[in-house]
């Protein structure tokens, strides 16, 4: 009997058990919302929870207000509470995660907010070390101190998040046009531009002291895909890569970083210089626009704060298509102007930053490409036009209003004689015996550019330091993170 009494207890516990267990999960577990989809009304009426950190905090006497962002969007959420929720940790900075009934804001400022009834301080942030002070826009010099906390500055993120939708365009621009993406090796024994501008790589660490040959060859940080974009545009026609560069420049300009991604794209089948300004022109276009659209709020609230009347310039930008002038009109154009130059505009000089902005200027202050620039200021792939006398490469530039050169290109030289004899001058035919036989077998015309993804950045936004265009900018005497 006691056995039974026994067992009917514990079938008794074991439904009470499950019953507990039913009621639990049937109980609704807030949405978890990002505030991006907050903001824009998703879960309204809902119990919902986002999590981010505290833009402001404005305690009043029977409410407390609360603006969180998480990155998602410019907006941050306005959350309402009672004050007795109110915590003196919940400061300017902290990491908090709020649950909440997400409901119509009384005020025309913001469409939804989100009515707490529960705030835990996931991190503290002590206000009086936090570099930065709420609601200030600091510059971007200021901010550039702080690699590690400037992505939680208004400002900065919008940059950073119209650098991530600018890429997205680039590599849906590419997929459209039939490109295919190629994943070029960072690490090369090339030097594909030849001026010498190599990172070497080599090993370290126990078991590697004094060995500085791990790959039997030199090896280097690649300063460009386009050799190894050049072997897979003989087989797949259209390819372009979209990835780290490196160049050991001993520069602290503007427009120069030691580590920069580079757009490149390489054709084959070219017939002139036109399929690649095409290229680069679409693309360019095509970027923009969608940024422009995509990426509305957070471009137009950069424009308003950090680069006022730069939108204007933006727009003229798409308005006409870009001009098309030769090197040889460039350096006329230069030497009629009666502007002082700090560096000789004589044929054959090469363009530099004073001169490309002139240019610009010239053109009326949108994108210019200068074409056939002269035979020895290029590459020794740049195709020879083997026009006299002036023996020019088929090679352009693109120069952009603000920042001069965004991209360089040329049809790449597909015969085998010219290239071979460009090569044994400089000594090189061995060590690019490998780029030769893609002249040997199946050579075809082709060419190809590379487009500075920083520097893009700059054109669209204003941005006049090209260490603000990028999470983490490396340059010479700076490696900071
Ligand atoms: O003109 P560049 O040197 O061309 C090449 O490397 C070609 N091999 C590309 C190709 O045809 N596939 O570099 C291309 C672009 C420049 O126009 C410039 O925008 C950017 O890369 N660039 C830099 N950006 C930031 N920092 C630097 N140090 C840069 N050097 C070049």
């Amino acid at each position: 009997m006691f056995q039974a009494a026994a067992k009917t207890l514990s079938v008794a516990s074991t439904t009470r058990g499950i019953l507990s267990c039913i009621r639990h999960f049937c109980k609704k577990i807030p949405t978890k919302l990002r505030v991006s989809e907050a903001v824009s009304g998703a879960g309204l009426g809902e119990e919902i929870k986002v999590q981010g950190w505290i833009r402001s905090s404005r305690p009043q006497k029977t409410n407390l207000f609360l603006h969180v962002n998480d990155g998602s969007c410019l907006q941050s959420l306005q959350i309402v509470a009672s004050s007795e929720l109110n915590n003196p940790l919940l400061t300017f900075g902290a990491a908090v995660e709020v649950t909440g009934i997400l409901k119509k804001s009384p005020h025309h400022r913001q469409p939804v907010e989100l009515k707490a009834n529960q705030i835990r301080i996931v991190g503290e942030c002590n206000s009086v070390d936090f570099p930065f002070k709420v609601k200030e826009r600091h510059n971007f010099e200021y901010l550039r101190q702080f690699p590690h906390l400037r992505c939680r500055t208004t400002n900065f993120s919008s940059l950073l998040r119209i650098r991530s939708e600018a890429t997205a365009a680039i590599h849906s621009y590419f997929k459209e046009k039939g490109f295919v993406q190629i994943h070029t090796p960072v690490i090369t024994s090339n030097d594909c531009e030849g001026a010498g501008e190599l990172f070497q790589v080599e090993p370290s660490g126990p078991g590697f002291e004094g060995d500085e040959n791990f790959f039997s060859v030199p090896a280097f940080l690649t300063v460009s895909g386009q050799l190894h974009l050049e072997v897979i545009s003989g087989a797949f026609s259209k390819v372009y890569s979209f990835g780290p560069t490196f160049r050991a420049e001993n520069s602290q300009s503007r427009r120069h970083l030691a580590e920069f991604y580079m757009v490149e794209a390489e054709v084959a089948f070219t017939q002139s210089l036109e399929d690649l300004t095409k290229v680069m022109e679409d693309m360019f276009r095509s970027a923009t626009e969608h940024v422009l659209a995509h990426c509305a709020v957070d471009v137009d609230s950069f424009h308003k704060h950090v680069t006022p009347g730069h939108r204007d310039i933006v727009n003229a930008m798409l308005m006409k298509k870009f001009p098309v002038i030769t090197y040889s009109e460039a350096i006329d154009i230069l030497n009629r102007s009666s502007e002082k130059f700090s560096f000789p505009t004589d044929w054959g000089c090469d363009l530099q930053t004073e001169h490309e902005k002139y240019l610009v200027k010239h053109c009326g202050n949108i994108p210019v490409f200068v074409t056939d620039y002269p035979y020895y200021l290029k590459p020794f792939y740049a195709r020879d036009n083997q026009d006299h006398p002036e023996h020019t490469a088929a090679a352009v530039d693109l120069l952009v209003p603000g920042v001069g050169e965004l991209c360089g290109g040329s049809l790449r030289e597909e015969r085998l004689d010219l290239l071979r004899a460009r090569l044994e001058k400089v000594g090189l035919e061995e060590t690019y015996s490998w780029y030769l036989d893609l002249r040997r077998f199946g050579s075809v015309p082709h060419g190809g550019f590379g487009l500075g993804f920083e520097r893009y950045l700059q054109c669209i936004l204003g941005v006049e330091n090209i260490k603000d265009a990028i999470p983490f900018p490396r340059f010479s005497h700076s490696c900071l993170l």
